[in-house]
C-alpha cells in the first residue's frame, strides 16, 4: 500500500488491485529517477514479504534480471556435450562455456517446469540477483545491510545440481487429469518412500527402520520432551492421522499445529522439543516461518517434505524425503499417503531399538511391506466411487465422521471434496457429533461414517445407529466382509475396503474418497487439477 500511493502520486494508474502490479510499476519508476543515490538497487529493497521475479523490459532488448525473497527460483543450465558436476558460476555461466559449448538457460520457480529441457538447475538464493545479457549470465549478491545499496558480484563457488526426475512424471500418461494419475500412482509412490528404509530383516540384518537423513538426530529426537508437528492443509492432516502411533511408540507427547495459527499464537517452543516440518513442497510461507521461529527457539527442527532442495528441506537440521515422485494436481493425494507412511517409519524409529523383538511395531512393518498391494486392492473400487459420485454430484453439502486413527481421513476427505468438486464438506471427529451436528441430520444431507475395524469400532456402531434413530442418509466405510454386520438393515450404502494394520488404515481408507472427490468434480465440471482460487504451493502469507 505505501509503495503503490508514492507511485500514485508519481502519476502512475493501476489497473488492478493486486500487489504484483505495484512492482514493475516501481521499477519503471526506479528506471526513471536512476540516478548517483539509488546506485543500482533495482527497487527489490523496498519489497517486503516473499517474492520471485523475472523482470525484462524493452528498455534492455537481450536482457533478463531476476530475483527472489522467500520463494523459490531455479536456474536450468543446458549444454550440449559433456558436462561437469561443478561448476564455478561466476565464471562458467558464459553463454560459451568453457568448451565452447552453446547454453541454454531456463529461470522457473518449480523444477517440474525445467525438467523437460534440463535437469542442471542451480538454486538461486535470498538476496542474490541473476542477470542474463546476450546469453550470458551473471550471478550477483545484493548487499543485506539495507542502508548499503551496492550489488556487489557474488563469488557462487556452489555446484549446480541434478534434478532426480523424469519427464514422465509431468505428463498425464494414459489419464485423463494429474490428480487421477496421482490416486492411482499410489502403490508405486508408497513402495518408493520405503524402498531402502524398511530392513526386512534374515540372516545377517535385524528387522529395522533406516532413515539415513535422522541417523544423527535419533538419539536427541528420542529424548525431546515433546514432538510438535507443524504444517498446513493436507500436510496437516497426514501428520494427524499419524500422531496416535507416534505417541503410542515413542512415549512422547505429540502436538498439533497449523503453522498459521502456532505464528499468529507465537506459541512456546523450547530447546527441549523436537518440532517436525510436514509439507509436499518444502516450500509453503507459513511453514516456512513457523521453521525460522521454531529454530530461534532452540528447538531441533526436522523436515519432512517431497521436495530435495526445497527451503525447508535446506533450512532444517535433519529430515526425511518422500521420495513419492513429483505431484501436479494442486489437490495432494499421493503425497499424503507417504506422508503418513514416513510418519509411521518415524514413530517405528523412536520406539525401542529392539523392535523385531516386540509384537505391535513387528506386525506394523509386516503390513507396511504388503500396503502397496492392499493400495492396488481398494483402487478397485473407483467404479463404485464413480456411481456414488453420479449420485452425490447435486448435493450441497457432505458430512464426513471419523475417529481415531480415522479423524484425520474424516478431515482430509472433506477437503479434498471441498477444493477439488467445490461442494461444502465437513470432516467432524464422531465424538462431537453429540455437541452440535446432530442437529443438521435429517433425511436428505449425506454423510459418509469411517467405521473401519479398530478399537473404536464399537463406538463408530452406535453413532451410526444414532444417526439411523434420525434417518441420516448414510454411506458407511467399513472392514470387508463386515458391511452386514454394520448395517443389518441394509438401509446403508457401503464402502468396504481390505483390512490393515489400525495405525496403517487411514492410507487405505482415503483412497477411495479421494476417487470420489475426483469423480465429484469431473461430474461438477471444475477443474481438477487448478481448482479455483488455490494455488499447489503458497509461497505468500
Ligand atoms: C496449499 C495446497 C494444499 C496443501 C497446502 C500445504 O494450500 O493447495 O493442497 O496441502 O498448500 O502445502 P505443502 O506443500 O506445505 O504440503
Amino acid at each position: 500500500m505505501d509503495l503503490k500511493e508514492t507511485l500514485l502520486k508519481y502519476g502512475f494508474h493501476f489497473e488492478s488491485d493486486t500487489d504484483t502490479e505495484v512492482i514493475p510499476k516501481l521499477a519503471k519508476f526506479v528506471h526513471d529517477s536512476l540516478n548517483e543515490d539509488l546506485g543500482s538497487d533495482g527497487g527489490d529493497k523496498q519489497l517486503e514479504g516473499a517474492y520471485a521475479l523475472i523482470f525484462k523490459s524493452p528498455y534492455y532488448p537481450n536482457e533478463l534480471v531476476a530475483c527472489k525473497r522467500g520463494s523459490p527460483l531455479l536456474l536450468g543450465v543446458k549444454e550440449t556435450g559433456d558436462m561437469r558436476t561443478d561448476i564455478n558460476v561466476e565464471s562458467d555461466l558464459s553463454a560459451e562455456g568453457h568448451h565452447g559449448k552453446p547454453k541454454e538457460y531456463y529461470l522457473a520457480s518449480d523444477a517440474n517446469a525445467i525438467v523437460e529441457h534440463t535437469r542442471r538447475v542451480l538454486v538461486i538464493e535470498d538476496n542474490e540477483v541473476v542477470h542474463m545479457k546476450d546469453g550470458a549470465v551473471h550471478i550477483f549478491k545484493s548487499d543485506s545491510d539495507k542502508s548499503r545499496r551496492l550489488l556487489r558480484p557474488a563469488s557462487v563457488q556452489r555446484g549446480l545440481s541434478t534434478l532426480e526426475m523424469e519427464v514422465e512424471q509431468i505428463r498425464k500418461g494414459n489419464f485423463e487429469h494429474f490428480m487421477q494419475k496421482e490416486i492411482h500412482e499410489q502403490p508405486d509412490s508408497l513402495t518408493m518412500t520405503m524402498r531402502g528404509r524398511l530392513i526386512r530383516g534374515g540372516e545377517q540384518k535385524a528387522k529395522g527402520i533406516l532413515l539415513g537423513g535422522l541417523k544423527d538426530h535419533l538419539k536427541t529426537m528420542r529424548r525431546s520432551r515433546r514432538i510438535l508437528f507443524i504444517g498446513c492443509g493436507t500436510s496437516y492432516n497426514a501428520a494427524l492421522a499419524a500422531r496416535p502411533v507416534v505417541e503410542e511408540l515413542s512415549g512422547i507427547p505429540v502436538t498439533m499445529e497449523i503453522a498459521s495459527d502456532l505464528l499468529d499464537r507465537q506459541g512456546p517452543i523450547y530447546r527441549e522439543d523436537t518440532a517436525i516440518f510436514v509439507s509436499q513442497s518444502g516450500e509453503t510461507a507459513d511453514t516456512l516461518q513457523a521453521l525460522e521461529y521454531a529454530k530461534s527457539n532452540g528447538a531441533l527442527c526436522v523436515g519432512i517434505t517431497n521436495t530435495v532442495g526445497s527451503a525447508i528441506a535446506r533450512g532444517t537440521h535433519c529430515g526425511i524425503h518422500l521420495n513419492a515422485g513429483c505431484e501436479i494436481g494442486v489437490a495432494s493425494t499421493k503425497a499424503y499417503t507417504s506422508q503418513i507412511a514416513v510418519i509411521v517409519m518415524l514413530a517405528l524409529a523412536l520406539g525401542d531399538d529392539s523392535l523385531s523383538t516386540q509384537q505391535r511395531p513387528n506386525a506394523i512393518m509386516d503390513n507396511l511391506y504388503n500396503l502397496p498391494s492392499k493400495v492396488r486392492d481398494v483402487l478397485k473400487l473407483d467404479k463404485d466411487m464413480k456411481e456414488l459420485a453420479a449420485l452425490l454430484m447435486d448435493e450441497q453439502s457432505l458430512l464426513v465422521f471419523g475417529r481415531g486413527y480415522n479423524y484425520a481421513t474424516a478431515l482430509e476427505c472433506a477437503l479434498k471434496v471441498k477444493e477439488v468438486s467445490l461442494m461444502h464438506a465437513e470432516g467432524i471427529v464422531a465424538g462431537e457429533m453429540k455437541h452440535g451436528p446432530l442437529a443438521l441430520v435429517d433425511e436428505t444431507l449425506p454423510i459418509i461414517v469411517i467405521a473401519t475395524r479398530d478399537a473404536s469400532l464399537n463406538k463408530q456402531q452406535s453413532v451410526i445407529q444414532q444417526l439411523k434413530a434420525r434417518k441420516g442418509r448414510l454411506i458407511v466405510m467399513c472392514t470387508e466382509g463386515d458391511a452386514e454386520f454394520m448395517c443389518p438393515d441394509r438401509t446403508c450404502r457401503i464402502i468396504e475396503v481390505p483390512k490393515v494394520h489400525d495405525c496403517l488404515q487411514p492410507i487405505i481408507n482415503i483412497v477411495p474418497l479421494q476417487l470420489l472427490a475426483y469423480h465429484l468434480t469431473v461430474f461438477r465440471g471444475f477443474n481438477v487439477d487448478q481448482p479455483r482460487n488455490l494455488a499447489k504451493s503458497v509461497t505468500t502469507q
